[in-house]
């Protein structure tokens, strides 16, 4: 597997870099991204560089500005900090840089660099280490040690509050107020122009000779948008400076506070700066591992570390960017960087909520929880497009707002206009992707109360939508969907996309379903639901509905159709296109040859729409219907989304094609982790990085939350010796080994499991062990 990070052969929580390669900055500012799921910070260096992408988030503080869509604010940075000596500024690219190292601990999120400087024949030795804490969400503490070698230096640091960044462009906060507190502590207020959230941000410096508090109260430098902290000092030969700061953010939309983003902000920092840079790390460390590294374990046995250096990291950036608060949810690309403005797709449902939900519970519920609150924006998209019940948006932002996605992209290469963006209108499949994910939670963990207090109500209103949704085909004689984008979306007003279709019919059925179950065993509730969504009349038009929809079925070579037109279209090499990379500006190779119009009319996929169907509903198709559709469709899909790659590695490992699921595996841990320097520049996949955990777990391990039960069928990869893990599956933690000749199942508590259409029982503390 190649990695564009260093990693070292015995540490499996260590990505880094040796050089300071000052051109590719941005893969490592995503890549080394600091989080605790209440706000982020791009790793940028302390000191400034051209081509640096400095971003701050805090989760949830949208805002929108006229005639763009609505998005996270990039926040003041509060990274920066620059060092002068004998009145040069230091800059990895003035002077020489030796023993240059860069690192980052996967387990707790420090960033460390250390390096030797050389300026006018004279040596200075620099070390870094920072973190956002896990313990203390507001908290981002940072360290600095400068010691000249060769000759005392006047060293002057400046560090502050800079509110100048903008989001592309885009300048989303207010010139607010800026002061001192105590003679030490520099505190920027501001909020967002249109949402009017409000930000205090604080900073506290200390500054130690030999270890020995200087005691200094900074000169003031203020500028619009900025305030910095000035602090001059005189260092002798051999001598350290030391520099920690403690810096903090606070937001009007904080659950958390007590008084107002000031006083809080003010209040937060007195009381931790007080405490030591290893303290605070020990207290985050500390809860990194509470929080998720002890709550399950991943083991890979490979003949190198870089299988379980992926996994650490896709772990660590999942939990970096999991909200602490239901009223947020996770973006494409998390908190990491623009992209994708901060909005949720489909991807959080369909990729990541499999994570959550086998080994984070809790988290799952609340990401559940906001596509509950979400039933608001959703109701008002599906009335305002003349629909019944929720239509969940393409791109959500605030869980009350209808649809978030923008509406023009990138220019289209053949008439040079800009394109509509058409998923925020046509591509609805998400809607039954909502539903989707609650019914795979409530199967994996039986949680009743939120069935009953939210999950069934927004698998009714996608129901309910879904029939409001249909359209009657008279000629034909069934129901069909016209004019919508699947999941491919190279394919624009497609009829009846295969997993649009299916997904639809399945939610109604699902709807359907639960409707019956409620009026049998629970006429209080289904009173209740009566009154809020009619369920007299859904139950009807769901049951006739479902029945009469067109679902593509295979055609005489088992191949289904991925929508009406697909199979008529020409058919061209795509080998040229397949896991090309997207360029600086973030186009595809595809796109340099071919328009959106151009691409309707030919048989190319952008990702897996039948094959996703297919793996989701494995048991309504013959292994032989899987294996020639994969034929098919396999051929001529290009993996122009990273989210591509972990549905077919599970649906290959599923095959029997062990070389190619491995293929696709690697792929997936190269998404981010690989050599290409332009791949995270808008930050992280998250999607993606859920995705090689879903490969490992449900492709390698062969876990599955099916309608019987649970399901676990491993195989893994040849090069593997082993691979452990647990899950927690209605409650009970379950271990799972799986080696080459066997695998073994234990719990605390009974539990059942389905294996090769066999059902095994697994008695308390007892080890079942299967061989292959
Ligand atoms: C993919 C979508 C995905 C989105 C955000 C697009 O390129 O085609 O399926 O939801 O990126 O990750």
């Amino acid at each position: 597997m190649l990695f564009g990070v260093d990693t070292k052969p015995n540490d499996d929580w260590w990505i880094g870099r040796n050089e300071p390669d000052i051109h590719n900055l941005n893969k490592l500012e995503a890549l080394m991204f600091q989080g605790n799921g209440y706000f982020g910070i791009r790793s940028t260096l302390e000191e400034h560089y051209m081509e640096e992408k400095r971003d701050m988030f805090v989760l949830g503080t949208f805002d929108k500005y006229e005639n763009e869509a609505t998005e996270l604010p990039n926040l003041p940075d509060i990274v920066n900090l620059e060092i002068v000596i004998n009145g040069k500024v230091m800059k990895l690219n003035h002077g020489s840089v030796t023993q240059y190292q860069r690192g980052f601990n996967i387990k707790n999120g420090e960033m460390t660099r250390s390096f030797i400087w050389k300026y006018d024949g004279k040596a200075y030795r620099f070390k870094f280490w920072r973190f956002v804490s896990m313990a203390r969400r507001h908290l981002f503490v940072s360290k600095v040690e400068v010691a000249p070698l060769d000759d005392s230096a006047r060293i002057q640091i400046r560090s502050g509050i800079d509110g100048q960044q903008t989001n592309s462009g885009t300048q989303h906060l207010v010139d607010g107020t800026k002061r001192l507190f105590n003679a030490r502590f520099i505190q920027m207020q501001t909020r967002t122009q249109q949402s009017k959230v409000k930000f205090a941000l604080t900073e506290f410096h200390r500054l130690c000779l030999n270890g020995t508090d200087l005691n200094m109260n900074p000169r003031l430098k203020l500028n619009r948008r900025q305030i910095y902290a000035d602090y001059s000092v005189d260092v002798d030969k051999e001598q350290t400076l030391t520099i920690v700061k403690y810096a903090n953010i606070f937001s009007s939309i904080d659950k958390d506070l007590k008084d107002n983003v000031s006083k809080d902000s003010l209040a937060e920092l007195e009381q931790t700066s007080q405490l030591s840079y290893d303290k605070l790390l020990a207290e985050t460390t500390q809860a990194w591992d509470e929080k998720v590294w002890q709550k399950s374990l991943i083991k890979i046995s490979s003949h190198n570390n870089k299988p379980q250096i992926a996994i650490n990291f896709a772990r660590y950036q999942l939990l970096a960017n999991t909200p602490q608060d239901w009223r947020m949810n996770i973006g494409a690309k998390g908190m990491t960087g623009e992209g994708y403005k901060g909005h949720t797709f489909w991807d959080t449902e369909m990729f990541m909520l499999p994570y959550y939900i086998l080994t984070l519970p809790q988290y799952a519920h609340d990401l559940l929880k906001y596509r509950y609150l979400g039933l608001v924006g959703a109701k008002k998209k599906a009335h305002e497009n003349g629909y019944r019940g929720a239509q969940y948006p393409w791109e959500a932002a605030l869980p009350e707002d209808a649809e978030s996605a923008p509406i023009w992209g990138n220019a289209d290469i053949v008439t040079g206009k800009p394109m509509k963006i058409l998923s925020g209108f046509i591509e609805q499949h998400i809607t039954s992707d909502v539903a989707f994910g609650v019914m795979q939670y409530l199967q994996a963990t039986g949680d009743k109360t939120f069935a009953h207090e939210m999950g069934y109500e927004i698998v009714l209103q996608c129901a309910k939508f879904w029939a409001s949704r249909l359209e009657w085909n008279s000629q034909k004689n069934y129901y069909e969907i016209t004019d919508v984008i699947g999941p491919d979306e190279y394919k624009e007003h497609v009829s009846n996309d295969a997993y649009t279709n299916y997904m639809a019919h399945w939610t109604m059925k699902c709807g359907a379903d639960i409707i019956a179950d409620l009026r049998q065993n629970d006429p209080k509730d289904y009173k209740r639901l009566n009154e809020k969504i009619g369920l007299e009349e859904l139950y009807k038009a769901l049951i006739q509905r479902a029945s009469m929809l067109y679902v593509p079925s295979p055609n005489e070579q088992l191949v289904i159709p991925q929508d009406d037109n697909y199979l008529s279209y020409k058919k061209i090499d795509v080998t040229k296109y397949k896991n090309s990379e997207k360029d600086k500006e973030d186009v595809s190779e595809i796109f340099k040859d071919f328009d959106l119009k151009e691409l309707d009319k030919i048989q190319v996929t952008k990702q897996p729409d039948v094959l996703l169907l297919l793996l989701l509903f494995e048991d309504k198709f013959s292994k032989q219907i899987i294996k020639d559709n994969w034929d098919y469709y396999e051929p001529k899909t290009t993996h122009d989304s990273s989210l591509s790659y972990s549905p077919h590695a599970i649906l290959a490992n599923d095959l029997g094609l062990y070389s190619k699921a491995f293929e696709y595996y690697e792929k997936a841990c190269q998404v981010d982790l690989g050599t290409n320097q332009e791949s995270s520049v808008k930050g992280t996949h998250i999607g993606s990085l859920a995705g090689i955990w879903n490969v490992v777990i449900e492709g390698f391990g062969g876990v599955r939350i099916t309608d019987k039960g649970l399901r676990i069928q491993p195989h893994i990869p040849k090069s593997w010796q082993s691979l452990e893990f647990s899950i927690i599956w209605k409650n009970t933690k379950i271990n799972i080994f799986v080696s080459h000749k066997y695998f073994s199942v234990m719990s605390k508590k009974k539990i059942k499991f389905i294996c090769h259409d066999h059902i095994y029982q697994v008695e308390p503390d007892e080890k079942l062990l299967i061989e292959f």
